[in-house]
């Protein structure tokens, strides 16, 4: 196929799960997996979706590509450029703001030294900012991976930053 990048392939088992995901849809149907699978991708290729990975995506699926860009795109849990290890989630919207969202994002920004959007030198952590995350009585907040940290303040933003720099140097080194 023209254009392919055949360097890109899921692990076996990963493919086998997403045959799995894909069989839990009626035939023809195939397309409502793309949430799952391109988690999946994001996982196993270094937590971004280059445009080579949505395209691999969009083969297994037998989709358009244009199709899962759309999808990538839609959702703020997508990364569409390389990202550090840890990234930050911020929510930024009303309810959020209202208890002190910016000067979460402000604080994180002087702290690692970037701004929203960007990695840090060193590739330990992105800032993003995103909406609402569904915890709005617990702002300011923030999201990383699958957990949620929230009534954020300057002291357990500092604590978590460094809990974090802590456990994934600790897994440079294994
Ligand atoms: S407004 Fe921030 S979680 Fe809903």
């Amino acid at each position: 196929m023209e254009g392919v990048n055949s360097n890109i392939a899921f692990k076996p088992e990963t493919l086998a799960l997403i045959d799995r995901i894909i069989n839990q849809f009626p035939q023809g149907r195939q397309k409502s997996a793309i949430l799952r699978v391109l988690h999946l991708a994001e996982i196993e290729f270094d937590n971004w979706l280059s445009t080579d990975v949505m395209d691999y995506v969009a083969r297994l699926l037998h989709i358009q590509p244009i199709e899962v860009y759309e999808v990538a795109s839609f959702y703020s849990m997508y990364n569409l450029s390389p990202v550090g290890k840890v990234v930050l989630e911020v929510c930024q919207t009303g309810p959020c703001s209202i208890v002190g969202a910016d000067r979460i994002i402000s604080h994180i920004e002087k702290s690692l030294k970037i701004k929203k959007g960007e990695t840090t030198s060193d590739g330990m952590f992105t800032l993003k900012t995103v909406e609402c995350l569904g915890a709005c009585g617990y702002g300011p907040m923030l999201q990383i991976n699958e957990h949620y940290y929230e009534n954020l303040t300057e002291d357990s933003v500092d604590e978590l930053l460094s809990e974090m720099r802590k456990i994934h140097s600790n897994k440079n080194e294994n």
